[in-house]
């Protein structure tokens, strides 16, 4: 390290306060900040949202009262479409997981070849949960309670004792199945067998992932966090990086938060939204602190990219190269995977994408993560946060296998787990948050007990509330 700098002061909100100000007269949004770089835009950067949802935020009494929990389970969890699990949980046929969400679980199997198909998680016979919280694998679902067994696409095959249930023919007591389809490596379901198909509820999203395809990538590091917060507040702390500035202060040499482009998109059917930070670019409050080359030394440490040589980074644009060159050659080496042809911005920067209810993709390298929340049984108080680091592998190569799952108490830290390591790590300085939000909600005064959202670097939770407010037919 040839340059240095207190990383501690930007945590101190009274130094933040007293020395840095409250507002920028000029800050760019990210494709214009590369425009005026004189950068290559990658075309999905460049294709902005067409929404501006409304501004009606949530009251808290939906992410608190327990009345609203059978509610959202009616209107959202059995009706929209959601993440399941990835493919590579589930890699060969006869392999079966169960999908929780709130107090309903669905089996999810790999029933044949590129064939996935998913049931509600209850034995015809007297409701046992067919697969529980550990994966299963076999040609027949077997009930563990009387054993009555059910073939991989769901038909009832066998029952013991069959002389004494005259009417429990497969035709009639079968598994009932739900809507199950995938995308980019995602089983996703949908309970209500009325919806329109999973393509309507991605909306644009697919089309900016076809040069980032999710299906050719594999899970380096899984977490699961329980978390004391409403599935909807958690969340909502991932929309938006203004959190940054206190949350994240060892992240801003290196990630320009204040720059984030929020764009939003949609028709009616989807309700899809996107953020983009660029790396490598200081952030705006530690702008006149961090010389490019300090950004750059600090970002090839947290990737394991090669210290850079003397003399490199100069400039924004040189730290960037350097750092997009770089991780090009750590996945080739990796894994054979050639991104040599691609952006800068593909390569380092943060794309994130979010698709109502709860599932997070990411795009690019910069930060290859992938996020999905679920509320946890009947309580609007836990949620389960999924956290996967997806890394790619060539088209077609076989995947690695899957590392095991860390399930994280609610009592528990990542860095409880070293082996979650920087995700780990970000992730514990995000949980800070989420209890206290749970617990500031309860506090409020009920004559304020509602957020105010900043315009842009907050539309998205803006857009997240609307969409709500729509499943959930509520009227402000
Ligand atoms: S409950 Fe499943 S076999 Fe009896
Ligand atoms: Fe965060």
């Amino acid at each position: 390290m040839t340059e240095t700098v207190d990383l501690t002061k930007y945590g101190n909100r009274s130094y933040v306060r007293a020395v840095l100000g409250t507002q920028f007269d000029d800050m760019p949004q990210y494709v214009d900040f590369l425009r005026r770089a004189g950068e290559e835009v990658p075309a999905t950067a460049a294709d902005r949202g067409t929404h501006r949802p409304e501004n009606k935020p949530l009251p808290y009494e939906y992410y608190l009262d327990p009345k609203y929990v059978p509610e959202e389970i009616e209107k959202i969890w059995k009706k929209k479409w959601q993440v399941a699990c990835r493919e590579e949980d589930i890699p060969n046929i006869g392999d079966r997981v169960a999908y929780d969400v709130g107090p309903l679980s669905f089996l999810i199997v790999h029933s044949g070849e590129n064939e996935f198909s998913a049931f509600w998680n209850s034995c015809r016979h007297r409701a046992r949960r067919l697969c529980g919280s550990k994966p299963e694998s076999g040609d027949m679902v077997q009930c563990p309670f009387h054993a009555w067994s059910y073939d991989l696409k769901g038909q009832l095959a066998w029952v013991p004792r069959h002389e004494e249930f005259p009417s429990a023919n497969a035709e009639k007591f079968s598994l009932r199945p739900v809507q199950c389809d995938t995308w980019g490596g995602n089983v996703f379901i949908n309970p209500d067998l009325e919806a329109g198909p999973l393509s309507e509820a991605l909306g644009v999203m697919p089309s900016h992932y076809l040069d980032c395809p999710q299906e050719d990538r594999y899970t380096a590091a899984w977490i699961r966090k329980k978390v004391k917060i409403n599935w909807k507040s958690g969340l909502e702390a991932f929309l938006e990086g203004y959190h940054v500035l206190t949350t994240h202060p060892s992240g801003m040499p290196i990630f320009g938060s204040t720059y984030t482009q929020t764009d939003c998109w949609d028709d009616g059917k989807a309700s899809v939204s996107r953020l983009i930070t660029p790396a490598l670019v200081p952030d705006g409050w530690v702008k006149d602190d961090v010389t490019p080359r300090l950004a750059l030394e600090l970002f090839c440490n947290t990737y394991g990219l090669p210290f850079p040589p003397e003399g490199v980074g100069k400039t924004v644009g040189e730290a960037r190269a350097y750092a997009a060159k770089k991780t090009a050659e750590l996945h080739f080496n990796e894994r054979g995977v050639d991104f040599s042809d691609r952006s800068i911005s593909y390569l380092v920067d943060m794309h994130q994408w979010f698709a109502f209810p709860a599932h997070f993709p990411w795009w690019g390298e910069g930060l290859s993560w992938w996020y999905n929340f679920t509320p946890l049984g009947d309580s609007p108080d836990e949620c389960v946060m999924e956290i996967r680091w997806l890394r790619p592998i060539e088209k077609g190569a076989p995947r690695p296998p899957l590392p095991k799952c860390v399930e994280i108490d609610f009592h528990e830290q990542g860095r409880d787990y070293p082996e979650t390591g920087q995700v780990g790590f970000i992730m514990d300085e995000d949980m800070e948050n989420m209890e206290e939000v749970h617990r500031g909600m309860k506090a409020a005064d009920p004559a304020v007990a509602r957020p105010i959202l900043a315009t842009e670097q907050e539309i998205r939770i803006r857009h997240f509330h609307e969409a709500y407010i729509k499943a959930m037919d509520i009227t402000l």
